[in-house]
């Protein structure tokens, strides 16, 4: 039958960072192919809406939710107990948290984006959560998944950054010094970067016990950015304009499903072509 290798019946998908703009997207898209769904994030007020917006619109019953920091193993640890205790673990890990700093162009000088000032706080955090968070909950959800035979699927939500450098002239704002001038974090590209090796060491690391792990790079998502950087980033993509979120959809539901059965250690790069030119 058509697509019936996209459909997740009787599988469940734990999404990290689960009530942000694209969390709840690959929610979406989980969902629609018929999956039980577990949203997590460390914002339970996120959480909250993001499932009462899921709701709305798909069966709630197949929507739970847990509060779930990414940077600390008893945290994921206890959601995966809770979920035993419900009789489920985790057929699909979607690596989806991180902090991702938005370079806020109209607003104001953010100095301390940039190599020479960024705080070490900042990128053990950013680390922590992007990349160490990746790590911790394929150790616990990955080797669960390996250990009783039924296997499963990763997917590392990583970003057109794992494949390129940031262009800093995108955040360049007139008037300001060169050594003020705002940029995209040093950690951004570091955990892109990251996240595509840990996706490489994950896919030939239990291949035999049936688990696969494979990467999603989206580019650049249109939210209410300003009109200068919109019109900047628009120009250097060959579709003109950046992606709608509900453009990964599709691909979020080949990569976790059968339909990508053969497809193991990828880093799919969703760009409108930004990469090619
Ligand atoms: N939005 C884009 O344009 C874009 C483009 C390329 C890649 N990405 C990647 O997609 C993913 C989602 O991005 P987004 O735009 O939805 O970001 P977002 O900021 O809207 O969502 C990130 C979520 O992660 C959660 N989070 C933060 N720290 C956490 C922790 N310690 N534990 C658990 N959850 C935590 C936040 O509460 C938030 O809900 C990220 O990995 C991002 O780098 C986004």
């Amino acid at each position: 039958m058509a697509f019936e290798k996209f459909y997740l019946t009787e599988k469940t998908a734990l999404i990290t960072g689960a009530a942000g703009l694209l969390g709840k997207e690959h929610a979406s898209a989980l969902l629609e192919s018929g999956a039980t769904v577990v949203l997590t994030d460390i914002c339970a007020a996120s959480l909250q809406s993001a499932t009462q917006q899921l709701g709305d619109r798909y069966n709630s019953s197949c929507i739970l939710t847990a509060v779930m920091d990414v940077t600390q193993p008893s945290s994921i640890v206890s959601v995966s107990r809770l979920l035993s205790e419900k009789g489920l673990r985790p057929d699909i890990l979607v690596n989806n948290a991180a902090i991702d700093p938005k370079v806020k162009l109209d607003q104001g000088i953010v100095e301390t984006s940039r190599l020479e000032y960024f705080p070490i706080q900042q990128w053990d955090l950013q680390i922590a959560v992007g990349l160490t968070g990746a790590f911790l909950c394929s150790q616990v959800f990955g080797t669960a998944m390996a250990q009783d035979g039924k296997g499963g699927v990763i997917l590392n939500i990583a970003s057109d950054l794992s494949v390129f450098a940031p262009d800093q002239r995108l955040y360049n704002k007139p008037g300001l010094s060169d050594n003020s001038q705002p940029v995209k974090p040093v950690t951004y590209s570091v955990i892109k970067a990251g996240l595509i090796g840990l996706t490489r060491y994950l896919a030939t690391y239990w291949p035999d016990k049936g688990v696969r792990c494979n990467a999603l790079s989206p580019g650049g998502v249109y939210n209410e950015q300003g009109e200068e950087f919109v019109h900047r980033l628009s120009s250097l993509i060959p579709l003109g304009r950046m992606a709608d979120k509900n453009e990964y959809r599709s691909a979020v539901q080949f990569l976790c499903s059968d339909a990508s059965s053969y497809m193991n250690g990828q880093n799919i790069v969703i760009d409108g072509g930004r990469s090619v030119l």
